[in-house]
């Protein structure tokens, strides 16, 4: 018998280099996607996974993730004012439950192990999901919650991937399978940013995760890795002596937000995407082909 996943770790400390100079005021997290930022999705997609309680990991100046998720009594009572009942709703119901969220300060990008490694007081001896919140995906079941289907079926630790882009994979943590039938296997290794034409697979970890605490331990070393940085894929590597690892190569279509192209792409996605106003983008976009 498993135990359930109810946390998840959003690593959002990252500078988002690749997507200035608009991520320089704004979070590279908290920028749009038609009408609300990136995380309002991550969220949405860990909350059909059943996750109750959501882990940020944040950076000096993103104070605007907190404030996104809070009340904000002025807003809301203009809003009633005016009888705009119908985007108050809205905005209200972006808010969590009280108690939902925690926010923890990475103070220095020392890598993604690192920002994971910062949330082991807050998860416990419990396994949690880690989400990259650049990663948007969109699926008919939701990207985490086939990740924890995947999970109730084999336990241990999952890793979600998919075919890295031809000539890409030198840019990803890849991983090595003990054979590939269906989309879960079961893993043999995985190397973070292999050097070109050195890649066990063309499967790349595209961010999400469900990791046993066991994970902490691993990460307590502080090695560093590929790029200098403390690698949550080498923490990883370390557990999988001790402990199962499966990829699953997930159902759906992955936006790397955290590219001004991705960014663009997930934009016109997501808006074609929406029941009450994806008619309304569909002609909008097509005026200006
Ligand atoms: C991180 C992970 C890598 C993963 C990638 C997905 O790398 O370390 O394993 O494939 O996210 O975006 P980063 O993009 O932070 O270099």
């Amino acid at each position: 018998m498993t135990k359930r996943v109810r946390k998840a770790v959003l690593p959002v400390a990252g500078l988002g280099t690749r997507v200035l100079p608009g991520a320089k005021t704004t979070p590279k997290n908290m920028l749009n996607i038609f009408d609300r930022p990136i995380l309002s999705y991550i969220v949405d997609e860990a909350r059909a996974a059943g996750i109750e309680h959501f882990v940020f990991i944040v950076g000096r100046g993103q104070g605007a993730i907190e404030d996104y998720f809070d009340a904000n009594p002025e807003l809301e009572t203009t809003l009633q004012t005016k009888g705009k009942t119908d985007i108050l709703a809205e905005v209200l119901a972006e808010l969590p439950k009280p108690g939902e969220m925690s926010f923890i300060r990475q103070m220095a990008p020392l890598g993604l192990g690192h920002a994971v490694w910062c949330a082991r007081d807050v998860i416990g001896d419990e396994p949690f999901a880690v989400m990259l919140p650049d990663m948007l995906m969109a699926a008919p079941r939701a990207a985490l919650a086939q990740a924890v289907d995947a999970y109730d079926k084999v336990g241990g630790n999952i890793v979600v991937v998919e075919p890295a882009p031809e000539g890409e994979a030198h840019k990803y943590g890849i991983v090595a399978l003990d054979g590939r039938e269906g989309r879960l296997n079961r893993m043999t290794g995985m190397v973070e940013k292999p050097p070109p034409g050195t890649e066990p697979s063309n499967l790349f970890i595209s961010g999400r995760y469900i990791l046993q605490p066991d994970i902490f331990d691993r990460l307590e070393r502080q090695e560093r890795g590929a790029g200098g940085e403390i690698q949550l894929t080498d923490a990883m590597a370390r557990l999988m002596a001790d402990q199962p690892f499966h990829a699953l190569e997930y159902e759906g279509v992955t936006y790397d937000c955290g590219d001004k192209i991705g960014l663009l792409r997930a934009n016109v996605a997501f808006a074609l995407a929406r029941p009450d106003m994806g008619e309304a983008a569909r002609a909008a976009i097509l005026a200006l082909l």
